[in-house]
This record gives C-alpha cells, sequence and structure tokens, in this order.
C-alpha cells in the first residue's frame, strides 16, 4: 500500500449511529419554514411569463392589458427592464450558467422568461401574466439530437469535459476476437425536487437579504452580488431547509434574479415561486445523450477495448455537456481505453448537474454494453465484470484509496441469489406466467471534496454551539454533520446545537458531488477538535485542575469531560475547566478541503454493485420491477439510517430512469408536453417494491480524514443497467433507449 500516513480519527459514540433526522418533526408538523413560507409585510407577488416557442422572437405583449388588471403593479419586459450592474452571460461563480433575464426579445428556448408580473396578490399577478398574450415570430426548433450537427467539444472549465485515452485504441480493437459496437440513448430528465424554486427578496439601501433555495450559500452570495454590483457581504442568504436540489439548486437563476431586481426596482419585498410546469426550463436539466460503445474481448474474455463516445445534447448559448462517456474511464481494466464528447446544440435551457452528472447516463450505457459483451462471450455477466476486475485505476495505474467492490459483488449477489441464473434470456416464468428476469450493474461514482468552514463554541454548561451554512437539502445532512460535531466534541448529541443555513455562519461550502458530508463534516470535526486542544492547554495549566501538567499529553474527550489519552484515571469535566478559567465559553475554528496532492495520489471511488428482477407481461409488455439488491461501498458511514435512505432514493431514480423519465418536446413548437407530473412520470410507490440496501464495511484512510466517501449520487448508477438488463433477459430484447417504454418491448 502507499505510504501516506492516514489522519488518524477517532469517532465517538454518534457516528455510527442510525439517528432519526432531527429535523423530521419540524417538517412533518409544518414548522420548517421553507423559502416560499416567508411573507414579509407589504410583499409583492411576482410572476414569470414563460416563453410558449423554443425559437424565435417576441413580437407583442399586451402590456396594457395586464397593468390594467386590478392589483398588478408592473410588468417588466424587455422594453421597461431596469439594468443589471453585472453581465447576464457572464458566468461570476465555479457552478454558473449564462441566465435568460429579458435581456433582448429572442426565445432561445421554451420556458424561458419573456416577461414578469408583479402583483398586490399572487392572483392578481397570474392573472395579469395570462393577459400578456404572447405573440411570436416563430423558427423552427430543434430540440432532436441530429448526429450531423455534432461537434467536438472543446474541453476546460465546467460542463465541457475533456475525455481520455490510455493504451492504443486501435490495436486494441484489432486485437479483440469478438466485439460489440452499439449505440445507446437517453431522454432528457428535469430537476423536480418537492420545492420548486423559489425566492423571497428585499433590499435596504445597497444590502439585499434572500429567501432562496441554495445548495451552495457563500457562492450563490457571490453570483447574486455580482449581478447586482454590490460586495458578496451585503448579500445574506437565508436556507434552513431545502425541498430537495437534485444539483439545479446550486446557482443563481434567470427568474429569481428578475425577481431580486424587481424588488430593488419598486422597494418592496418580492416573492417568486416557480410552478411545477416552470422548472421545465429555466433552472437546468440532465441533458439527453447518444453514446456509441466499441467493445472487444480476447479469447479468454478479457477486454481489449473500451471506446465510449458520447453525444450530448446542449443549449444553443451555453456549454454543458453530460459527461457521460467518462463513467467509463474508471472501472473496468481494458487493454486501451478511450472515451470521448461531442454536443449538439439544441433550442433547449441549458442543462446542468443532476443527480449523478454523467454517470447515470454513462453508466446505463456502459453496463448494458458490458451486458451485451459478455453475452457474446457466453459467460455470466458478474463472471465477466470479475475476469475484468480493475485492481488499480484503468490507464493511470494509480491504486485506489480504497475499493471494495468485490465484496459489493459477492454480498450483493448472494442476498439476490444471482447465482441460480440461467445464463440465457426467456428462462424464467413465474406462477402468472410473467416473463422473469435478471439483471445487474456495477456503480461507481467519484469522492470530490469542497472547502469548507466551521465553528465550534463549548458553553459553560458543557454544551457546545456548533455552526457552518452548510444546507440540508432534504438527506439529512443536519443529522449527520451534528453527529459528526458530538463527536468532535466528545458530547452526547443532544448537547450540541447545530446553526446552518444562513450565510452568516462559516462557510460550509457546497453540497454537490456527494461530497456534502465529507467537506462540512470535516470542517465541523476540525473546529472540535479546535475546541478540545484548547481546553486541554488550559486545563494543564490549572493546578486545580486533574489533568494539570498534563503537558504535551494527548486528550480525548467523551462524555463532557477531557480525559488524558490513554489514562483514564486522570479526567476533568468541560464545565469546571470552563468555570475555573472564568470563561462563559470556548470557540475552536476548523476548516477542511483536500489536499491536490492527496487527490493526485489515489484514485477515490465509491463503487457498489446492484442486482435487479423485473417482471414482464408477454402480451402487454408492462414491466414491474420486483426486487433489487444494491451492495456499496462508500468508505465510513456516519448514519446508516440516513445512508441507507439516500442510496434507495438513488435506487428509485434509477426504476426512474429506466423506465419512466423522458421529457417530450412537441417537434413544432419544441415545447415540452408534459411538463408536469400528470405526464412527466416519475416511480410511485406501487412501482417500487422489494429494495434491499446493503452497506459493504469501508476503511479508507485516505479520501479523507474523516473516511468519508459519500452516499448521495451512486445509487442511480449501477440501478438503470441492471433493469434494462433484467429486461433483457426477462425478454431476449435489448432496448438501446431509456426509457424503456411498454411500445419499445411490443415492436421488439
Ligand atoms: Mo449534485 S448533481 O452534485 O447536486
Amino acid at each position: 500500500m502507499p505510504d501516506t500516513l492516514a489522519h488518524p480519527v477517532r469517532f465517538g459514540s454518534n457516528a455510527g449511529q442510525p439517528v432519526t433526522r432531527r429535523d423530521g418533526i419540524a417538517k412533518v408538523t409544518g414548522t420548517a419554514t421553507f423559502t416560499a413560507d416567508n411573507s414579509p409585510e407589504n410583499l409583492l407577488h411576482a410572476v414569470y411569463v414563460p416563453a410558449t416557442i423554443a425559437r424565435g422572437r417576441v413580437t407583442h405583449l399586451d402590456v396594457a392589458a395586464a397593468e390594467a388588471h386590478p392589483g398588478v403593479t408592473m410588468v417588466m419586459t424587455p422594453g421597461n427592464r431596469p439594468a443589471l450592474q453585472g453581465d447576464p452571460s457572464a458566468k461570476p461563480t465555479m457552478f454558473s450558467f449564462r441566465i435568460e433575464v429579458l435581456q433582448d426579445d429572442s426565445v432561445r428556448y421554451a420556458g424561458q422568461p419573456i416577461a414578469l408580473v408583479l402583483g398586490e396578490t399572487l392572483e392578481a399577478a397570474t392573472e395579469g401574466a395570462r393577459l400578456l398574450n404572447p405573440r411570436y415570430a416563430a423558427e423552427p426548433a430543434r430540440t432532436r439530437i441530429d448526429d450531423d450537427e455534432a461537434a467536438p467539444v472543446e474541453p476546460g472549465g465546467f460542463g465541457r469535459p475533456a475525455g481520455v485515452e490510455h493504451g492504443d485504441v486501435a490495436a486494441g480493437h484489432a486485437a479483440a476476437t469478438k466485439a460489440i459496437d452499439v449505440t445507446y440513448e437517453t431522454s432528457a430528465q428535469y430537476h423536480n425536487a418537492m420545492e420548486t424554486h423559489a425566492v423571497v427578496a428585499q433590499w435596504e439601501g445597497d444590502k439585499l437579504s434572500l429567501d432562496v433555495p441554495s445548495q451552495a450559500l457563500l457562492m450563490s452570495c457571490a453570483g447574486y452580488a455580482y449581478f447586482f454590483g454590490i460586495p458578496a457581504e451585503n448579500v445574506t442568504i437565508r436556507a434552513p431547509y431545502l425541498g430537495g436540489g437534485f444539483g439545479s439548486k446550486a446557482i443563481p437563476t434567470g427568474p429569481q434574479v428578475l425577481a431580486i431586481l424587481a424588488a430593488k426596482e419598486t422597494g418592496r419585498p418580492v416573492k417568486l415561486m416557480l410552478t411545477r410546469q416552470q422548472m421545465f426550463g429555466p433552472v437546468g436539466h440532465r441533458g439527453a445523450t447518444r453514446q456509441r460503445l466499441r467493445l472487444g474481448i480476447d479469447d479468454g474474455a478479457a477486454l481489449t477495448v473500451i471506446d465510449h463516445e458520447g453525444l450530448a445534447a446542449t443549449s444553443s448559448f451555453d456549454d454543458f455537456v453530460e459527461p457521460a462517456a467518462n463513467a467509463s474511464q474508471g472501472l473496468y481494466a481494458a487493454g486501451a481505453l478511450r472515451s470521448a464528447h461531442r454536443a449538439v446544440r439544441l433550442d433547449v435551457g441549458t442543462p446542468g448537474p443532476m443527480r449523478a452528472p454523467g454517470e447515470a447516463s454513462g453508466s446505463a450505457a456502459l453496463e448494458c454494453a458490458m451486458d451485451e459483451m459478455a453475452e457474446a462471450a457466453g459467460i455470466d455477466p458478474l463472471e465477466f465484470r470479475l475476469r475484468n476486475y480493475a485492481e488499480t485505476e484503468p490507464g493511470t495505474g494509480k491504486p485506489y484509496s480504497s475499493k471494495a467492490l468485490r465484496e459489493c459483488y459477492m454480498q450483493g449477489a448472494e442476498r439476490f441469489g444471482w447465482s441460480g441464473r440461467p445464463l440465457l434470456p426467456r428462462q424464467m416464468k413465474d406462477e402468472n406466467g410473467l416473463l422473469t428476469g435478471w439483471g445487474m450493474g456495477t456503480a461507481l461514482f467519484p469522492c470530490p471534496m469542497f472547502a469548507a468552514d466551521a465553528r465550534a463554541t463549548l458553553r459553560s454548561d458543557g454544551s457546545a454551539l456548533v455552526e457552518t451554512s452548510a444546507i440540508d437539502m432534504g438527506q439529512g445532512a443536519w443529522t449527520a454533520l451534528a453527529q459528526i460535531a458530538a463527536d468532535s466534541l466528545g458530547l452526547p448529541l443532544d448537547m450540541v446545537e447545530f446553526r446552518a443555513g444562513h450565510s452568516s455562519l462559516p462557510d460550509g461550502g457546497v453540497a454537490g458531488g456527494s461530497g456534502h458530508t465529507a467537506t462540512a463534516g470535516g470542517a465541523l470535526h476540525a473546529a472540535g477538535g479546535d475546541v478540545i486542544r484548547q481546553l486541554g492547554e488550559i486545563a494543564a495549566a490549572d493546578p486545580e485542575s486533574p489533568l494539570h501538567g498534563a503537558g504535551n499529553a494527548a486528550f480525548s474527550a467523551r462524555d463532557g469531560r477531557l480525559y488524558v489519552d490513554g489514562d483514564d484515571s486522570r479526567s476533568d469535566s468541560f464545565a469546571d475547566i470552563l468555570a475555573r478559567a472564568g470563561s462563559a465559553e470556548l470557540v475552536g475554528n476548523g476548516s477542511a478541503s483536500r489536499a491536490p496532492e492527496d487527490a493526485e495520489k489515489f484514485s477515490m471511488h465509491s463503487h457498489g454493485a446492484v442486482f435487479a428482477e423485473v417482471k414482464v407481461d408477454p402480451d402487454l409488455c408492462q414491466v414491474r420491477v420486483t426486487r433489487m439488491v444494491g451492495a456499496f461501498a462508500a468508505g465510513r458511514i456516519i448514519n446508516p439510517k440516513l445512508a441507507e435512505s439516500q442510496l434507495l432514493g438513488g435506487m428509485i431514480w434509477g426504476i426512474s430512469f429506466a423506465l419512466h423519465e423522458e421529457a417530450k418536446h412537441d417537434p413544432r413548437t419544441g415545447r415540452i408536453v408534459n411538463a408536469d407530473f400528470a405526464g412527466y412520470h416519475v416511480p410511485v410507490n406501487a412501482d417500487v417494491t422489494g429494495l434491499e440496501v446493503l452497506t459493504v464495511h469501508e476503511d479508507d484512510p485516505y479520501v479523507n480524514a474523516l473516511g468519508i466517501k459519500g452516499v448521495g449520487e451512486i445509487g442511480i448508477v449501477g440501478s438503470v443497467g441492471a433493469i434494462a438488463n433484467a429486461i433483457w433477459h426477462a425478454t431476449g430484447h435489448r432496448i438501446r433507449r431509456f426509457p424503456i417504454r411498454i411500445e419499445d418491448l411490443l415492436t421488439a
């Protein structure tokens, strides 16, 4: 193993416990305050008007009719929109996109804002918006991926993925004794968090207070500040609760910026909350892809080449290219490896990161291609993956910081009963005559870390307050983070007050990339450690303390007491130490980020294996996922209950991706015809039966100080392929387009 010394971190009795989320009661009793629950005095309601064509110009808006409606106070259009200080096409922060804020009369996608109407009531503003009756000069909308329009991606920056090439790809193709060349398609999906995007904006001079759901508070402050030409510290964001985010709430969006502008212009607080339909366009989505995979094997079923070309839809005016082909970079040992991306510009809103960006779409194609290759080789799909198991990172040869994928395969297969699987398709029928199939997929997700700060304050009564701006998207982060903080302070959880979700607190970093617990948790852990270190110094110098003179000895903390490490006979209580020192409180600070050297030395990934059973009606071709087992190794699990819930959620999204979710464009107008929950299908309870999660033990001394790899996204990753492969196993049909629909199977 590599010789880097791990940072030894000891946990107390809180981490590892399946604590129920601390904000659960507030949420289920309705006392948790979400953005749109805030209604300051003198509030104006904003409603934005979405374009109903996808490309062209707005030629007329009946502004007079809207203005004449009782209760309408202002109609903002490109004709009268007040100036913004920042350029809407600029990208002020790391995850920024170009935004539409009524710059001109052009329409670049359906759902783009073309006006904002303000009213004394939501009803007045809604009716005013309806009265605008837009007319357009429409041009033909481009909403389908056309290979002829594809252009290579210039790598560089967020949303423009670089490909990789390792080994001699041509030689890998030539050396193959069996090969496949298959193309898979994935559909556009839209983030549909329970809480739609919203903002409540209030100005006081050049100071801006916002209630706005954000996955990255301080970054969002900087983004909003840029557009209004004020320092970032003039922007305050409150976001105590979020109703989901999935990647779409990391950044300022056009409608939100317009509402803030309206508040500035009117001198009154303004509230905007997007409707469900308005979520389909201006706030990002998972772009559609078409992926070609060419795989080859030798006589021993060893991969000679993985050649993965991704073609992704992006908008006409910005770049976000789904990095789908990169899913093939890290998973299997192959003689040669290539991933490359091209993009097609369509008249759609700019795509963006959506839960497991790249990996979800890319692995859907890769895992199906692996199944097809195993079929060609005539061997079991799990056996095929084991023969091509990567002991070091493919291409680079870098060691893994840890990799318990083999254990995931074994434990998952055992639990599922995989060994009883017939090799050939259409071999199993249940007692009701339903075709039954079993499929599997491998899951992989990187372990990024962002930078974060935190503060811990020990109070004279021995309790503590810990603070970071870190948000809870709904995944239970506040509970897991409080568990980490409590352990770092040697306190029971109920002695720790956790304050978060406000931009005035130390920067909790970004809740994204499955790195939130590691990032904010690392900072909290360091802050608690700083308190304990200072407490040790005070006690050691205090003649009245049992710890007096302990000097350079290390201290450990548990149950509100400080001990000389390894010597339980000497201890002192936190409260007594502070009381004798005459201190009302003791403040510690901490921060966390990953040293670039560590990231260089190791390949850091979470891994998993997903096994799925489907039943398919032989006449109606209706597919039911009847059973799934996901086995995941993701380093240290801080809260097994919440981690399991995250992984289950990911697997359910896998069902959604495989069988349900698809935004469908009307080719005539470019509009999304199913922009609501009636037509845009996501799994409901009846679609989700028999899901099981196993977390495989994994100690990772290198990934970060806490050994946490993250569980937010990996659950989707192997699940899509597992379901599609199970459908093949049940029916003998390979459907190479997601979601797999009844009509695809009927006509296969
Ligand atoms: Mo995410 S797609 O890292 O919020």
